[in-house]
């Protein structure tokens, strides 16, 4: 997730080293470049890379870059690779004003022509360029700054936060949509940034804008305007009073619970993007033409996955082999060729054993894509083409939001496949809050009540099948109990014999097979277990389970999706409870760049 800071002081100084010091703490977001600009009487210095903080600094001796105002940027790719030229900030035409973003501006790739047509000079593929060039647009026809930046703002769409500034000026000018944005005031300077962590070490005196407000920012003071009238709003400044650790963690006690409070938020992203993208149609295009199609993906990519195989057999009658990477080269990858296609899943983009089955597939000829949320990563570059995440860095250890991500992007392309309208998965970022807000109690209460058993079953059946494969990974990863993720009609084959009193079993309903999931529930009720039912309200399941877990009524697809979220929140509130700490589990590390 990209992250912008911008610092504004009444007269020329040293300003590299807060920069510097500001984009330091910007790096728990996540990011692949790194620049800052700073300017001052009428001139602009920018100096910017890809790399790590340290080694874009000492290369471009970003310390010893003096000035009135300055910006600093890091970038989290998403519209165009990681490279120097799209690194930001951005300059304008004639570089004389110099801005940058974080977000998503998802008709990037239009407005870039407009702009090219209307003949500015556009650098870069990175939509923080396109924020700069669209208020450039409106100064080229005589808008006063302001103006020029309500106006811009009306032709940006997405969710993203912006800071911009003028050679020849004393101030810098910020507006948001979607993303956050806090503005800091201190003694002799004003600064802006995506979030709290990089003002706090400065001042905890902070303002925070909505969405539709422009500030101005000068040493001693700002101002907050309407984009809709450009009259000043009176917003309020505020005193932080949490510590650092508490707010990086935007107030959640863990990354994970954050994570898992972020998923409507960059599902929403996701689907700016994914509805601006050219891409999608090239891919589906390449799926509806293909022999065979495979899904590939290790661990919690790999149930993204097989969610996404049975979506397309539901929605678009088209059978898809979904694949653990490493089974992939001694099963299939002797038969595939060049008719056929493969997503790899990957939320790193570097785990080896998704590159060692991609590096099989496209030995055979295979048409290759990727799934990934780290664009720049190994398998984004080493694909056809790869679709982003944009789920922005994901610090805790078991995957929640990438996941979720991950499976609207299989919605989304099963969707496309049949040819159906995906205006109507629009609903599902609002629907995720809802299922939260509505499980959320229940579940730490029935957290509390199985927390004794170190042995559990997860159990779907359909989309809901590797959903439960996803909940009782979840629980193993971050509570070290046993938990068992299997088919729910598989169940009486053989586990059915572990049952004795209370032992809990979790049944995960999409509401489309409610008489089959009754069975399972019954044949294990009978024998003792504990049975802990999530799916929508339906008097059958209330009246056979032994807790009801409700999801709000929506599509069996989405409501499948929905399933994993109270999983989600049980394996968080289980390793709590169990004084572990579920962000970095013992023995497991985020990235598995090892066989
Ligand atoms: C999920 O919680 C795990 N951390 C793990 O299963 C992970 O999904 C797997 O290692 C694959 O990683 P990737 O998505 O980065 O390829």
């Amino acid at each position: 997730m990209c992250g912008i800071f911008g610092y504004v002081t009444n007269k020329e100084e040293a300003l590299g080293p807060i920069l510097i010091e500001a984009a330091e703490r910007l790096t728990y977001r996540g990011y692949d470049s790194v620049g800052a600009a700073t300017l001052n009487n009428g001139n602009i210095d920018l100096r910017k890379d890809v790399g790590k903080v340290d080694a874009v600094a000492a290369k471009y001796n970003i310390a010893e870059m003096r000035g009135q105002r300055g910006i600093t940027q890091l970038r989290w790719a998403t519209f165009g690779e990681p490279s120097q030229v799209n690194s930001q900030p951005h300059i304008d035409s004639d570089g004389d004003m110099v801005g940058a973003h974080n977000g998503n501006v998802v008709n990037n790739v239009e407005l870039r022509e407009q702009f090219i047509a209307e003949g500015m000079t556009v650098r870069s593929q990175n939509d923080g360029e396109t924020c700069v060039h669209a208020v450039e647009r409106y100064i080229n026809r005589g808008y006063e700054f302001i103006d020029a930046i309500r106006l811009a703002y009306g032709d940006l769409e997405g969710d993203y936060a912006f800071v911009i500034g003028r050679a020849n000026d004393d101030k810098l000018y910020a507006f948001k949509k979607g993303s956050g944005m806090v503005v800091g005031l201190g003694e002799g300077f004003t600064c802006v940034s995506s979030d709290l962590p990089s003002i706090l070490p400065l001042t905890r005196e902070v303002i925070r804008p909505q969405d539709g407000e422009i500030v101005t920012l000068w040493a001693d003071k700002v101002e907050v305007r309407s984009v809709k009238d450009g009259k000043l709003i009176d917003r309020k400044q505020e005193t932080v009073t949490e510590s650092m650790d508490a707010v990086q963690k935007g107030g959640y006690p863990h990354f994970m619970l954050k994570e898992i409070h972020e998923q409507s938020q960059v599902a929403r992203e996701l689907s700016h993007v994914l509805n601006g993208n050219k891409e999608v149609d090239v891919l589906v295009e390449k799926m509806k033409q293909a022999r065979h199609l495979y899904f590939i993906g290790c661990g919690t990519s790999y149930h993204a996955a097989s969610v996404g195989a049975v979506y397309f057999a539901q929605l678009a009658g088209r059978a898809v082999i979904p694949v653990l990477a490493p089974q992939f080269v001694p099963q299939y990858a002797p038969t595939v060729n060049h008719e056929d296609v493969g997503i790899f899943v990957s939320q790193s983009g570097e785990t080896k054993d998704v590159l060692n089955a991609l590096e099989a597939a496209e030995a055979r000829g295979m048409a290759c894509f990727g799934l990934a949320n780290v664009v720049g990563s190994t398998l984004t570059k080493a694909t056809s083409f790869s679709l982003p995440l944009c789920c922005g860095y994901e610090i805790s250890v078991p995957a929640t939001k990438t996941f979720t991500n991950q499976v609207v992007t299989f919605l989304y392309l099963a969707y496309k496949m049949a040819g159906l309208d995906t205006r109507e998965l629009d609903i599902i970022p609002d629907l995720m809050n809802k299922t939260l807000e509505m499980v959320a109690p229940q579940v730490e209460a029935i957290a509390k009540d199985i927390n004794d058993w170190n042995d559990m079953y997860c159990l779907g059946y359909g989309a809901t099948y590797p959903i439960a494969l996803e909940g009782a990974l979840k629980l193993k990863e971050i509570t070290y109990a046993h938990c068992e993720g299997m088919l729910s009609t598989e169940f009486k084959h053989g586990p059915l014999s572990a049952v004795s009193k209370g032992f809990p079993i979790i049944f995960v309903s999409d509401g489309s097979a409610v008489p089959l999931i009754i069975s399972g529930i019954n044949e294990v009720k009978v024998r003792g277990a504990r049975t802990i039912v999530i799916g929508e309200e339906d008097a059958r399941l209330r009246a056979n389970g032994d807790d009801l877990i409700v999801l709000p009524k929506s599509d069996p697809q989405i409501a499948a999706l929905l399933g994993v979220l109270p999983l989600q929140l049980l394996s968080y509130h289980m390793s709590v409870m169990r004084g572990f700490d579920p962000d970095f589990p013992r023995n497991l590390s985020k990235t598995l760049t090892v066989d």
